[in-house]
């Protein structure tokens, strides 16, 4: 008996990290891979942070244990995330209406959230931004959601596009969920104002909306407590959300998948039963989380001086990606290239959006060893002194031709 595969057709490459593949079996001395989100420094490295290395000594030197670990993570790597999330005097946190499960990485999460969801009887319709991360759809339709999406830039395509925003939330159907990016929005690097998420977080309560915060970047806009105004947007009395962390790219923790689902709801109670069917959502999926970067996590939070060093390796990623964003827009504008390049400087996290056809991706790729993600999704973190000139000139090469 053979599989019951449809079709042997083989499915299309990962849209970003199929990427990487890619680049790295190009030969070309003259490349660059400006794809995947991942933070590398001046040399080109995604470098260990320092408050980690300190925090992995630590923890070598303790003698740990390889048993399980309960089914939604360690309760002291729960609490130092939600404080983390939420600021540890917020209502939130204080009163105990969230509870945090540790899931492997902000994909697991992204895809238990989903997983509870659909086991507890939400709405099966996901309404997300256009344009977004490529794995979300990926995501919550293989995990049985019907997607919608919601206009989320102008015409310009480097600002939020509020009025339309607001007319598709409107028009959801109420028990619908809609995934809100928390700040950093993947792909554009353009996030609402702190009115625009009061004015998302009214039409969520009047239409009775279920938000999923997809809060991947925390500190890699403005700051920790910063890039959380989508906060002051959600938290309402009986307003019921869940979050998503990751921290593969605040700590660098990439390959340790490491991440965090919260659940905010009503009261202690129900948070309480919520967090039991959160546990079968975990339970069977991949039974327990992996210990080691959730433990380097918890390490770092909980004790004041690493926590300090932690927040100055952060501000550096922070600080160098925001020079990036000026020396790329400065290097586009000196050589001419045609187009709107100036508020790329003054957007935030890891990503800008150069507005590409594909056709003009697939030329930065195969002419010119340029990889970016589609639309001409930049890493702006990718940018290094040795790759720079021959980024921007292949750039200018596609888009005057
Ligand atoms: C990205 O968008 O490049 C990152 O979030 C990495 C990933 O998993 O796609």
């Amino acid at each position: 008996m053979s599989l019951p595969l449809r079709s042997l057709t083989p499915a299309p490459p990962d849209p970003i990290l199929g990427l990487t593949e890619a680049f790295r079996a190009d030969t070309r001395p003259q490349k660059a891979n400006l794809s995947v989100g991942v933070y590398v420094n001046e040399a080109g490295v995604t470098p260990v942070i320092p408050s980690v290395l300190e925090a992995e000594r630590l923890l070598l030197e303790k003698a740990g244990s390889k048993g399980y670990l309960p089914i939604d993570g360690r309760p002291g790597y729960q609490k130092v995330v939600r404080e983390m999330v939420f600021g540890a005097d917020h209502e939130i946190v204080t009163s105990g209406r969230c509870a945090t499960a540790q899931t492997p990485g902000g994909t697991g999460a992204l895809r238990v959230a989903a997983d509870f969801l659909l086991q507890t009887g939400a709405s099966r319709t996901i309404w997300l931004s256009e344009p977004t991360w490529p794995n979300h759809p990926q995501l919550f339709s293989m995990a049985g959601f019907v997607i919608r999406t919601y206009p989320y830039l102008d015409g310009s395509g480097r600002q939020v596009d509020v009025s339309r925003l607001l007319g598709a939330l409107r028009s959801a159907v109420p028990g619908d969920v809609v995934l809100l990016q928390g700040s950093c929005h993947n792909p554009s690097g353009v996030d609402p104002d702190p009115e625009t998420w009061a004015a998302i977080g009214e039409i969520i309560v009047e239409r009775e909306l279920v938000p999923i915060v997809d809060f991947a970047y925390q500190g890699f806009g403005f700051g920790l407590r910063e890039d959380a105004d989508w906060l002051a947007g959600l938290a309402r009395p009986g307003l019921e959300f869940l979050v998503c962390s990751s921290f593969s790219k605040n700590f660098a923790l990439y390959n340790e998948r490491v991440g965090a689902l919260t659940i905010v709801a009503a009261d202690a109670a129900r948070v309480a039963a919520a967090l039991t069917h959160l546990k079968v959502a975990i339970r069977s999926n991949y039974s327990n989380p992996p210990a080691h970067g959730g433990d380097i996590v918890e390490t770092i939070l909980s004790r004041p001086e690493l926590r300090s060093r932690w927040e100055v390796d952060l501000a550096g990623m922070r600080d160098r990606i925001l020079g990036n964003r000026k020396i790329l827009v400065e290097a586009l504008i000196a050589a001419g290239v045609p187009g709107n390049w100036e508020p790329i400087a003054h957007q935030r996290g890891m990503f800008a959006l150069l507005g590409l056809s594909n056709e003009q991706v697939r030329r930065l790729r195969d002419e010119f060893g340029v990889y970016v993600v589609g639309k001409g999704r930049i890493n702006v973190a990718g940018i290094t002194a040795a790759n720079l000139d021959h980024a921007v000139s292949s750039i200018k090469a596609v888009i005057e031709d």
